[in-house]
């Protein structure tokens, strides 16, 4: 039976693209390709709920439901009635839209987004304020109608109860691991871990386990959707790949709270008995035991100059526990400020491209084997 088949884009940080492309092409969309903020490829259904299970990079899957031109009000309302929202808004479907017009004549993303709900309603669909999400962009006069087919981000993997530090988003953490070269058969290590993201992220990989194991999407809400012949998709996808790592993947940070939160979220992802975590100042850190791996951390950041000079030891202590007792690893180090990269005194490769984090613009640190 030929399914039908769709344009998908799965999002994430500008700058962070070539790494969820080469994460979408591994599971199999070898023709996916990379655009702003982003990947796009075709696929059907069973294509968008493997993608919205399996990829940890990113933030959502967006299913294209049309696209055409236009340039009135008048011209979009008709032209969404021919849009096949029914596919996914049915009787009762709460929907809310979000449009933005970029360089269009019509510029008025409220309207455009009032149409939608408009069209929405004639589907049976009844406008909420939380709900089915439903895109319109205007580019250059050109419409594209688009469906959120995750609903909560992607990071949200279901487990992070307790937060501290600042973290990363889990779905970044994936690409700068794989940024870094990682792929589940090395030890990780973060001496500044947090919540323990990276740690946790890294050992997810290590042991085949899917990111959306333990979560509901909203394509589960879409008229058309039938549980039925998702669910031996959902088993299949998430029994693929579980296996046995002697892998070790530790955290460490000074904040004893941090160590509390990072065993708890670890536990509550099935991870404890592959994860460990310790109350430790970045100076007091040893090499862990076994084969080298990658260090990865996102110290903390400063904003503020004078911030910055005494963020500048705690780098330069970082940097020189790598030196001297971690010969044989690599450093993945992600950080708000060159100066602060520089002062750890380590041998970097040329710096990844800045992406936003927090309000902030980060880029990512590479060394080779220390
Ligand atoms: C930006 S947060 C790391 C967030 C983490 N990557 C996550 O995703 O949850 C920085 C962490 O560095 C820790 N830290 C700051 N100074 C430290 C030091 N001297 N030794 C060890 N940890 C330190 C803080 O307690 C904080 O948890």
């Amino acid at each position: 039976m030929n399914q039908p088949r769709f344009d998908l884009f799965a999002s994430c940080p500008p700058g962070l693209e070539p790494w969820l492309l080469e994460e979408v092409q591994a599971h199999g969309w070898s023709r996916a390709q990379e655009t702003r903020g982003g990947v796009t490829w075709q696929g059907t259904w069973a294509d968008v709920w493997r993608a919205n299970l399996l990829l940890r990079g990113a933030s959502r899957v967006l299913l294209r439901l049309g696209s055409f031109r236009t340039t009135s009000l008048a011209d979009l309302e008709m032209k969404l009635a021919e849009v096949p929202l029914g596919l996914v808004i049915g009787g009762d479907s709460r929907v809310r839209a979000e449009a933005t017009c970029k360089k269009s004549k019509i510029y008025h993303s409220g309207a455009a987004a009032e149409r939608l709900l408009k069209a929405a309603g004639k589907v049976g669909g009844i406008a909420a304020k939380e709900g089915l999400t439903l895109f319109l962009r205007l580019d250059n006069n050109q419409c594209t109608v688009s469906v959120d087919t995750s609903g909560d981000l992607l990071h949200k993997r279901g487990f992070k109860e307790d937060v501290a530090g600042a973290p990363v988003r889990e779905t970044m953490a994936a690409l700068l691991l794989r940024a870094c070269g990682y792929s589940g058969d090395e030890p990780v290590f973060d001496p500044m871990c947090g919540s323990g993201t990276f740690v946790t992220e890294a050992a997810e990989v290590a042991a085949g386990l899917a990111p959306g194991r333990a979560r509901s999407f909203a394509f589960e809400q879409f008229a058309s959707f039938e549980y039925e012949i998702y669910s031996p998709i959902r088993e299949r996808a998430l029994a693929k790949a579980k296996r046995e790592t002697g892998l070790s993947f530790l955290g460490s940070d000074r904040a004893a709270g941090a160590v509390k939160a990072s065993q708890e979220n670890a536990e509550r992802a099935g991870l404890s008995d592959l994860t460990q975590f310790a109350k430790h100042a970045v100076s007091e850190v040893t090499r862990p035991d076994g084969p080298a791996g990658l260090v990865i951390v996102n110290p903390p950041y400063g904003t503020r100059l004078s911030d910055r000079k005494e963020l500048a030891a705690l780098y330069k202590a970082f940097g020189a526990v790598m030196r001297e007792r971690f010969a044989g690893w690599r450093v993945g180090l992600l950080t708000s400020h060159d100066d602060l990269a520089k002062a750890t005194g380590l041998k970097w490769e040329r710096p990844g491209p800045w992406m936003p984090h927090g309000g902030l613009k980060v880029r990512l640190w590479q060394t080779g084997a220390l």
